[in-house]
């Protein structure tokens, strides 16, 4: 699901003046704060909002508790870094929302679940137009203020940068709160 929330300039400063270190694939640079959306409570707040539509509204599920990040830090690219295919985990939906994006500075890339067909398995069709249901992957290309929330399951890459200028996205997971199921499968979660 993607949604737009209009970039804050206090936000993108603060992002400027976080610390970073080189992630250990050496893909790109990741805010030493791996909680950076508790200093960016507005914005937790417009993101919480995001997540729990996606939960109550678009998927339709009757939760009486609600979602909430855990984990969020900023991604720093510069020319030449990527991230490469990865999940989230210990996570319900995670989402990504985007700075500052440069022209040119990647696209993000989410892959259809292994072993989930749209038809056939032995077929090898071609879509006339690509769209959620008969693709293998789906690219998204960023824009600055837009926010993507996704199933933490759901494998994903970042193209390379080829942009001068740096990228900065914010990247969260969240859980859930709440009662959940019915008979066996019944668990509180608080
Ligand atoms: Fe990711």
């Amino acid at each position: 699901m993607t949604t737009e929330i209009p970039v804050d300039q206090g936000w993108i400063d603060y992002a400027e003046k976080q610390k970073y270190e080189r992630m250990k694939n050496n893909t790109g640079f990741v805010s030493t704060n791996l909680r950076v959306l508790d200093d960016l409570l507005d914005l937790r707040k417009f993101i919480t909002e995001k997540t729990d539509h996606y939960i109550k509204d678009y998927m339709q599920y009757l939760v009486d508790g609600g979602t909430y990040v855990t984990t969020s830090w900023i991604n720093k690219h510069h020319k030449l870094d990527y991230a490469p295919p990865h999940r989230h985990g210990n996570s319900i939906l995670s989402g990504v929302y985007y700075l500052k994006t440069p022209k040119d500075s990647g696209v993000i890339q989410f892959h259809k679940p292994d072993g989930i067909e749209y038809l056939s398995p032995t077929f090898n069709f071609i879509p006339k137009e690509s769209y959620t249901y008969n693709c293998d992957y789906y690219s998204f290309v960023p824009k600055e203020g837009m926010l993507i929330i996704f199933p933490s399951f759901l494998k994903h890459l970042v193209t390379s940068s080829q942009a001068h200028d740096i990228r900065y996205s914010i990247a969260f997971n969240t859980f859930i709160k709440g009662s959940f199921g019915d008979d066996v499968n019944f668990i509180e979660l608080a």
